[in-house]
């Protein structure tokens, strides 16, 4: 752990948001399901905490096309995801290891 750098070695921000006017939104793709598994992995893994990793709900990150989406700080590495197996894999991947799932990857192009 390095005192010199940010109060969380590793921040992730799931999108949650739910649109009720028809439009897609990632409520609508299991985003709650990805963050619960999220948070359940880090925590059970040890990794939650200053110095270590911190999970987050946003609202809506203005690239839907792609949902349901999160993102990970510092390195700005955007992920789509499916299932609990897709969330495992950012987590010890990841979080964890600093080794980007390139599989998950969200596209550069993929925006609103
Ligand atoms: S609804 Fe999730 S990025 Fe817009």
């Amino acid at each position: 752990m390095s005192s010199m750098s940010s109060y969380y070695q590793r921040h992730i921000f799931f999108c949650l948001n739910q649109r009720d006017n028809g439009q897609s939104s990632c409520g609508d793709h299991q985003a709650q399901a990805g963050f619960d598994r999220c948070k359940q992995q880090v925590k059970a893994a040890g990794l939650a905490g200053p110095g270590q990793v911190r999970v987050n709900k946003a609202g809506c990150l203005d690239r839907c096309a792609g949902g349901p989406v999160a993102v990970v700080y510092p390195e700005a590495t955007w992920y789509t995801f499916v299932d609990d197996s897709d969330i495992d894999e950012i987590v010890e991947s990841h979080l964890k290891n600093g080794q980007v799932v390139e599989r998950l990857v969200l596209p550069a192009d993929v925006g609103r």
